[in-house]
């Protein structure tokens, strides 16, 4: 552990901070360190262990493909690369589109916007985004992010993007205290900027459908509003689905929740694609955006532009969803983890709110006053009280992820009942000795 506490730049954190364990095997939803302590992971590590770890099958086809072949770049064709798009486009209903793979979920995304600028002939058309949201730490990916943490390091308005406010319910940047209203009026707001700016310069509208990575979840009416939104004006949608696609928020693919209607333009993949036994991440295009790409030549590509390994790594890893009902199944525990933390709401004057619960993704936003809703500490810091919370489980063996004042809940699909019921009974203990040591403090 010193020598990585000495030798690696970590993300994410201060460095003289950093203290993490050293972690050498997993199984389902445990990880296991090098002292043999085991931590049942609660947030799938960074919301991508969906299969939980080292899942069996994936592992085997991942070993497989490297005793055929590892590696042949995308100007020739790859078994897995074939099976991968065709599993994919067939999963999504993207019937007759094409899929562009990727290293990752920042260059997913970076890619979707391209094409759909190179779709609609605008090389600077505006991309409208939204604050509060996470995109990837790359340049552009940064600057679509509506991300305070990273504001400083990337002017939006140099890659053309301009965000609008969020669908925030909880804290409505329209001063609605309507989930609904909220929802209809963050999208009213995207199609007031795209009026601004005139329809025909805006190249794509970015947004992630229900979970968003920065603890926010959409009304129920935010997506199908903003698709009709965008349809109206002739504006392709495209959805980040790289954190809430493969089964986190009981769908394959989160805008399915809202039928068929709600199908975006391109969608974004990249976490649950491999379960993160490898990195991958992909663009889907619709047959429509695909065509209009048909006869262009197209100026980019990644070295590793679906990667063998990688892909042979998906194809399992898709398999795996279905054979083992994951994504039901998360939509069934996810109602359950929802139904436990509203209870804990009900007992802890800590809680604001609990949202979320589609599937296997909840939010608990913690609050220092829940009349006033008063942060327990200005975003984006993490309270030294809800820190604390997250040290003593460590000790006890179970991993909780935070971003500021929210904890993320978002274990591997593959969470036993009784895994996740302890994990929850774990943290209502440490909320009540946190609420009892004097919130911000303890
Ligand atoms: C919604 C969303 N989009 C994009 C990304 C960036 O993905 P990556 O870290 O693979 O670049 C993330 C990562 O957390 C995410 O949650």
């Amino acid at each position: 552990m010193s020598k990585e506490r000495d030798d690696v730049l970590h993300s994410w954190c201060v460095q003289s901070e950093w203290q993490a364990p050293t972690i050498v095997g997993g199984e389902g939803a445990r990880l296991r360190d090098e002292a043999g302590n085991e931590y049942l992971d609660m947030s799938s590590l960074a919301e991508c262990s969906n299969l939980g770890h080292q899942h069996p099958h994936v592992v085997a086809a991942i070993r497989a493909q490297a005793e055929r072949l590892c590696f042949v770049t995308s100007a020739w064709g790859a078994q897995p690369r074939a099976e991968l798009a065709a599993a994919l486009l067939d999963r999504s209903g993207f019937h007759g589109g094409r899929v562009f793979f990727t290293l990752g979920g920042a260059d997913a995304n970076e890619h979707a916007v391209k094409f759909a600028r190179q779709a609609r002939g605008l090389p600077h058309g505006k991309v409208i985004a939204r604050d509060r949201s996470y995109h990837g730490a790359s340049y552009a990916a940064m600057a679509l992010s509506g991300d305070a943490r990273t504001r400083g390091q990337v002017d939006p308005a140099a890659f053309d993007v301009l965000h609008v406010p969020p669908p925030y319910a909880y804290r409505c940047p329209f001063g609605s205290d309507n989930d609904a209203e909220c929802g209809q009026r963050a999208a009213d707001a995207v199609a007031a900027a795209i009026d601004a700016q005139g329809a025909d310069q805006v190249a794509a509208v970015l947004m992630e459908p229900d979970a968003g990575s920065n603890g926010i979840v959409a009304p129920d009416n935010y997506w199908p509003r903003l698709r009709a939104i965008t349809r109206e004006r002739g504006v392709p949608l495209i959805a980040d689905e790289v954190m809430s696609g493969f089964g986190r928020c009981g769908e394959w693919f989160a805008w399915q929740r809202h039928g068929e209607d709600a199908r975006p333009d391109l969608m974004t993949l990249a976490k649950g694609l491999t379960g993160a036994h490898l990195p991958l991440g992909a663009v889907l295009l619709s047959a429509a955006m695909a065509r209009r790409l048909e006869d262009q030549m197209l100026y980019t590509g990644l070295t590793y532009c679906g990667h063998p390994l990688s892909c042979a790594a998906g194809v399992a890893a898709l398999k795996a969803y279905e054979d083992e009902g994951l994504v039901e199944r998360s939509r069934l525990l996810g109602q359950q983890m929802h139904a436990v933390l509203k209870g804990m709401q009900a007992r802890h004057r800590l809680i604001g709110d609990v949202r979320g619960g589609h599937g296997l993704f909840a939010v608990v936003e913690l609050v220092a006053d829940r009349a006033s809703r008063t942060p327990l500490a200005p975003w984006p810091r993490v309270p030294a009280g809800l820190a604390g919370l997250v040290r003593k489980a460590m000790a006890q063996g179970v991993s909780f992820a935070v971003r500021g004042n929210l904890i993320l809940l978002a274990p591997p699909l593959v969470v036993g009942a009784g895994e996740l019921a302890s994990a929850l009974n774990l943290l209502d203990r440490l909320l009540g000795e946190m609420a009892s040591a004097g919130t911000e403090a303890a």
